[in-house]
């Protein structure tokens, strides 16, 4: 797996998905308020990409213009302006546009051997979009802005590079066929999650989550935890869960019942590491059920566990229907900026191993 900065995708489209009209103006589609909120997520961003056409078409500055975000960056020890980033295989850039000539921001340029010469920034010989979020990451970018145009977001959404996806959208129709699309054809990843859905004047503004996606890694693990659970008393909730360390290897593992009748699987296994083990700061929890919320046998549910122990990372495979208890586990850990990947497809056997429990059906 590729170490990867977090991407969030912008876009401001009309009501048939176009990102501009045919002419040489730019079409208008945000206000003063939208504008602020683009502001506020640049401030945000360690890094902003724009496709060379974009900067062709609209020679944007690509900064942010809020003088109290810049502050406030530089108060959290950022640099004021987030590092300018393009790419080009043609290497057709004029030196005097603005990504280049406005702001003392860095600026990197993504390009082909040999095809880019004269401008002010850093020319990386990289193409391929993995290669060039490893570079990022590895220059200490950890959130990726893209802003465009419709070519580089078909590419960053179709290779699966995209966490968040925030859309303004205009009021109006463009109806030229003639026009730039929010994206081309391609074959799109299906996860995305609405978020959220705000009004600003009369631009809608629509934020969604990528559903993240196991890796293989993730559905051996899973298939260990769910395995686990045979090793629990009868009666009980049957649960596994195993833990491994930033490179996948295993470093604890529980069942329910194990250690103390009443313990969780999460919990027994956490209970056989030291506290503030520090490997739990890059680990990955996988548990066969959504980790519990709320529980009346322990003080710390195991939600809270997780949060506690600094794991940043949980998969697990069945959700607990609500008809137990309302278990929030996965939207809190969630809102804590945790990482969940649920896996319905193994939840079928975490039921096999529970229809013991009043409820439980295959
Ligand atoms: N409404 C909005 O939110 C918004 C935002 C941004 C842009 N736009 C509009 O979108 C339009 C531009 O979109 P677009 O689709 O034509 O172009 P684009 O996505 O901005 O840029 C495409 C160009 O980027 C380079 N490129 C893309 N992927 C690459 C890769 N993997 N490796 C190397 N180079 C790569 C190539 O440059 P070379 O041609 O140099 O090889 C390619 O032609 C403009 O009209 C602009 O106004 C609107
Ligand atoms: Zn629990």
């Amino acid at each position: 797996m590729i170490q990867r900065p977090h991407v969030l995708l912008s876009a401001a489209v009309s009501l048939d998905g176009y990102l501009d009209d045919a002419s040489d103006t730019r079409l208008v589609l945000s206000n003063e308020e939208d504008w602020a909120r683009v502001d506020g997520l640049r401030a945000a961003s360690d890094a902003i990409l724009v496709g060379a056409n974009t900067i062709r078409a609209d020679n944007p500055r690509l900064l942010v213009r809020s003088p109290e975000l810049v502050a406030k960056r530089v108060a959290e020890g950022s640099p004021e302006q987030p590092v300018k980033v393009t790419l080009t295989r043609s290497g057709s850039l004029d030196p005097a546009a603005q990504f280049f000539t406005v702001g003392d921001a860095e600026k990197l340029v993504y390009a082909p051997p040999g095809v880019v010469t004269g401008v002010k920034a850093t020319v990386v010989e990289l193409s391929g979009l993995r290669e060039v979020l490893a570079d990022l990451h590895a220059r200490g970018v950890r959130r990726l802005m893209v802003e465009g145009g419709g070519a580089v977001h078909t590419q960053f959404l179709t290779e699966g590079l995209v966490d968040e996806l925030h859309l303004a959208v205009a009021p109006f129709f463009v109806g030229d066929p003639n026009a730039p699309r929010f994206v081309g054809p391609g074959a799109f990843p299906r996860g995305l999650t609405l978020v959220e859905s705000t009004r600003l004047g009369d631009i809608a503004v629509l934020e969604y989550h990528a559903t993240p996606e196991p890796s293989d890694v993730d559905i051996r693990h899973l298939r260990e935890a769910i395995a686990l659970a045979e090793n629990c008393p009868p009666r009980t909730f049957r649960v596994g869960a195993v833990i491994t360390a930033a490179d996948g290897e295993v470093i604890t593992t529980g069942f329910s019942g194990d250690g103390d009748p009443a313990n969780h699987a999460e919990e027994a296994a956490l209970a056989k590491l030291e506290p503030g083990d520090p490997r739990l700061a890059e680990a990955t929890m996988y548990t066969s059920l959504e980790p519990c919320s709320s529980r009346t046998s322990h003080p710390r549910s195991c939600t809270q566990l997780i949060l506690d122990a600094g794991i940043p990372r949980v998969v697990f495979a069945w959700r607990e229907p609500s008809v137990f208890v309302d278990c929030v586990g996965a939207e809190t850990l969630e809102a804590a900026g945790r990482r969940v990947i649920e896996v319905p497809a193994l939840a079928a056997d975490v039921r096999r191993a529970n229809t013991h429990i009043p409820g439980v059906h295959l």
